[in-house]
C-alpha cells in the first residue's frame, strides 16, 4: 500500500487543482495505468456472485451443498455448482471460472465494470450461521480478484453493497459505521479518493468511468430497501434519514454532471421498484430519475436473480405512497412470487399508452435487472452492454496521442460541449404542448428527445448480449462448462454493419469470436438469438418492446421473455 500512497502524492502534485479536476484521474491506480484506453464502447454488468467457502462437491441440496451425508439426497451439488437450486450458492470453482473467463475473453473488450453486489453467501444453513468476518473475507477475496482481472488493466470497477454483504442480512444502520469503514478498505482501489468522505458516511460514490464524459453512480440501496428495519425509509419529515441524505447527494451529483455536459449510469443492488423500496424512497427515486432523464443513460441493478426490466413512471408520482407489510426478504424465492413477477410486468406493460405518438417519453425511465452469477435459482450469467462512441476521438482506431493528451488534461471537454444539451433545448421537457408538458415544466424536469437516453447519439446504449452457463449439471472437474450467448437485444443486421466489409479496423458491436458460429456469417437475416430486434436501448425502444409484450396476441415474444426471465425453468 505504501506504493499506492506514493503514486497518489505524485499525482496530486502533477495535477494541481485547476489544471485537471482530481476526479478526472483514477488516482488510486499506479501511474502506468492512468493512460486512457482506447474506448471499446462496451461495459460488463455482473451481479450476485454469492461465493460460498463451505460448498462441497457432492453436498446435498438440503444442506445448502455443505454436507455430503444424507445418502438419499435427490439433488447434490456438482463441481461448478448446482443449477436451478433454491438452496446452494456458488463454489469458488464457479466464481473463479467466471472471472477467469471474463479475464481471458472480455477484459480487453470492455471499458468498465458495473458490479452490483451480494458478494457473500446467503444465510442458508442453520448449522453454519454467517459471521461478519466471513462476509468481509468473501468480499475481500472477490474484490482482489476483480482488481487482478480488471483494475490492474486500467478498467474501472464500480461495486455496490448488497443486502447479503452486511450482517445480519438486510440490516444496515446509518453511517458512518463499521460497514462503511470496512468497505472503504476492501474497495480502496475502486472508490476514488475524492469520494472517500461521502463513502465513509453512506456507502455510495461516483466515479468518472470515461473522464469528463460518463460517470457511474453507485448507490447504497440498503437505505432504500424496505427490508432494512434499521432506517426510516426516506420519511418526508426526517431530512437526516440516510436515504434522504443519499438522494440529496444524488441530486447534487446529477446536477453537477449535467452542468458539465456529462452522462451517467446509475447502479446499485436492490432495484428501485415499488415492491422493493420504501414508498417515500421510491417516489424520490422516480422523481430524480425523470428530472434528470437527459443525464442518465440507464439504471442497472441486481438482487432479483431474474432477468427483466421495468419502467419508472411519472404516474407513480401522483399516487399516494403506500407502505406494504411485506417482510419477506427473498422476493423471488418462491414459485408463486416468480410467477407474480412475470404476470405483474405483463400487466404493467399492457397498461402503457398504445402508441408511440400518444406517449410522453419524458415520463419514463427504464430499469435493467440482470440475472445472477449464482445458479440460485437459475443459471450463472452476465451481460455485456454496448454504447455509442461514434465520432469521438476515443473511438477505437481513431485514438492518437493528441486525444490522449486531451483526455488526461480535461481538454476533451470541447468535444463534449458540442454534444451538451443547452438549457433552452433541454429544460423544455418535451416539445409537446399538452398537459404532461405543463406538469413537466412546473417540475423543472430536464428531458429532451435530443438526449442520449431518448435517441441514438453519442453514449446512447445500443444493446446487450447476455451470456450464460447451460448444462452446468453435466460439467465436472474434467469437463468444464462453457459460457454461451443466451440472447441479445440487437437485430441480427446490427452485428455486421456495412462498414465492416470495407474498414479494416472495423469495430464490431460483439466481437465475432464471442458469437455463436451461425451469427458470424454476415448474410444471416434472422436468428433465435435475436428475439427482440431492438434498434438501441433508448426509452422509446424499451417502451416499444414493452408495448409488444403487453399485447396478449404476441404469444411467441411473451414465451421468449418468460424463458429468459426464468432461464428455461418456466416458473410453472
Ligand atoms: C480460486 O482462485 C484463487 C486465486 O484467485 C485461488 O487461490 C483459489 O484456490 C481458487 N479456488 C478454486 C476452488 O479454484
Ligand atoms: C419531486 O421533487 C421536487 C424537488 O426537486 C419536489 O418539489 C416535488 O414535490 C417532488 N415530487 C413528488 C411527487 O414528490
Ligand atoms: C399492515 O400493517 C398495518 C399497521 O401495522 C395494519 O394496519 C394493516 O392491516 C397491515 N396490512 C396487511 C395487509 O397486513
Ligand atoms: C400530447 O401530445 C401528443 C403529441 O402531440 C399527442 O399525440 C397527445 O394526444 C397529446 N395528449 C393530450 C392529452 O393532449
Ligand atoms: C389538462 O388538465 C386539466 C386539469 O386536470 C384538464 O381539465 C384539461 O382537460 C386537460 N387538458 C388536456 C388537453 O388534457
Ligand atoms: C451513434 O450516433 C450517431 C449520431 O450521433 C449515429 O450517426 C451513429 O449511427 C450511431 N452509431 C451507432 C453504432 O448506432
Ligand atoms: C454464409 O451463409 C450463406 C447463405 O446461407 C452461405 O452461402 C455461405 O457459404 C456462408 N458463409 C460462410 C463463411 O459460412
Amino acid at each position: 500500500m505504501l506504493e499506492l500512497k506514493l503514486v497518489l502524492l505524485l499525482l496530486l502534485s502533477v495535477f494541481p487543482e485547476g489544471l485537471a479536476a482530481p476526479s478526472q484521474v483514477p488516482v488510486q491506480l499506479p501511474e502506468s495505468q492512468i493512460k486512457p484506453h482506447k474506448l471499446q464502447g462496451r461495459f460488463l454488468h455482473i451481479t450476485d456472485i454469492h461465493p460460498d467457502p463451505h460448498y462441497r462437491d457432492g453436498g446435498s441440496e438440503k444442506s445448502a451443498c455443505h454436507r455430503k451425508k444424507q445418502k438419499k439426497a435427490k439433488r447434490r451439488g456438482g463441481y461448478y455448482g448446482l443449477p436451478y437450486s433454491s438452496k446452494c450458492d456458488s463454489p469458488f470453482s464457479l466464481s473463479n471460472f467466471t472471472l477467469d473467463f471474463l479475464d481471458k475473453e472480455w477484459s480487453s473488450e470492455i471499458d468498465f465494470v458495473i458490479w452490483t453486489g451480494d458478494s457473500a453467501r446467503h444465510d442458508n444453513d442453520r448449522k453454519r450461521p454467517r459471521t461478519t468476518a466471513e462476509i468481509y473475507e468473501l468480499n475481500r477475496i472477490l474484490s482482489n480478484k476483480m482488481e487482478t482481472v480488471f483494475s490492474s488493466k486500467g478498467i474501472p470497477v464500480v461495486p455496490s453493497i448488497g443486502n447479503n454483504d452486511v450482517w445480519p442480512h438486510n440490516i444496515m444502520m446509518p453511517g458512518p459505521n463499521s460497514v462503511t469503514s470496512e468497505f472503504s478498505s476492501i474497495w480502496r482501489s475502486f472508490v476514488p479518493f475524492e469520494s472517500y468522505q461521502v463513502f465513509q458516511r453512506g456507502g455510495y460514490f461516483s466515479v468518472e468511468v470515461i473522464p469528463n464524459a460518463v460517470a457511474a453512480i453507485s448507490l447504497n440501496t440498503m437505505y432504500f430497501y424496505d427490508s432494512n428495519k434499521a432506517v426510516g425509509g426516506c420519511e418526508y419529515a426526517n431530512p437526516e434519514d440516510p436515504g434522504n441524505l443519499q438522494f440529496d447527494w444524488l441530486e447534487v451529483q446529477l446536477e453537477t454532471f449535467r452542468e458539465r455536459g456529462m452522462q451517467t449510469v446509475i447502479s446499485g443492488h436492490v432495484p428501485p421498484s415499488s415492491y422493493n423500496f420504501f414508498p417515500e424512497c421510491y417516489v424520490r427515486y422516480v422523481n430524480l430519475s425523470l428530472k434528470y432523464q437527459d443525464t442518465i443513460l440507464g439504471h442497472f441493478f441486481g438482487h432479483m436473480n431474474a432477468d427483466h426490466f421495468f419502467f419508472l413512471e411519472a404516474n407513480d408520482l401522483s399516487n399516494e405512497p403506500r407502505r406494504t407489510n411485506d417482510t419477506d426478504s427473498d422476493k423471488v424465492g418462491t414459485l408463486k412470487k416468480r410467477k407474480a413477477l412475470y404476470n405483474g410486468l405483463l400487466q404493467d406493460f399492457s397498461e402503457l399508452p398504445k402508441s408511440s405518438q400518444n406517449t410522453n417519453h419524458g415520463d419514463y425511465g427504464v430499469v435493467n435487472v440482470s440475472p445472477s452469477v449464482v445458479p440460485n435459482p437459475y443459471l450463472p450469467s452476465f451481460r455485456i452492454f454496448t454504447y455509442n462512441t461514434t465520432g469521438t476521438p476515443y473511438h477505437p482506431g481513431h485514438f492518437g496521442d493528441e486525444d490522449r493528451e486531451q483526455l488526461v488534461t480535461g481538454g476533451g471537454d470541447s468535444l463534449l460541449t458540442a454534444q451538451r444539451l443547452r438549457d433552452g433545448e433541454a429544460a423544455g421537457c418535451d416539445e409537446r404542448g399538452n398537459n404532461s408538458t405543463q406538469a413537466c415544466r412546473s417540475r423543472n424536469w430536464h428531458s429532451s428527445p435530443q438526449s442520449p437516453s431518448r435517441s441514438n447519439r453519442l453514449w446512447t446504449l445500443l444493446g446487450y448480449a447476455q451470456y450464460y452457463l447451460p448444462k452446468l449439471e453435466n460439467s465436472d472437474e474434467k469437463r468444464r462448462p462453457k459460457y454461451k450467448l443466451e440472447y441479445m437485444t440487437y437485430p441480427v443486421a446490427k452485428l455486421h454493419p456495412p462498414e465492416a466489409a470495407s474498414e479494416a479496423k472495423f469495430h464490431y458491436p460483439i466481437p465475432l469470436k464471442q458469437l455463436p458460429r451461425s451469427l458470424r456469417n454476415a448474410t444471416i437475416k434472422e436468428s433465435k438469438f435475436a428475439p427482440y430486434g431492438m434498434a438501441d436501448l433508448t426509452i422509446p425502444s424499451w417502451l416499444e418492446l414493452a408495448r409488444r409484450l403487453g399485447d396478449s396476441a404476441e404469444t411467441k415474444l411473451r414465451k421468449r421473455f418468460k424463458k429468459y426471465m426464468y432461464m428455461g425453468a418456466g416458473g410453472e
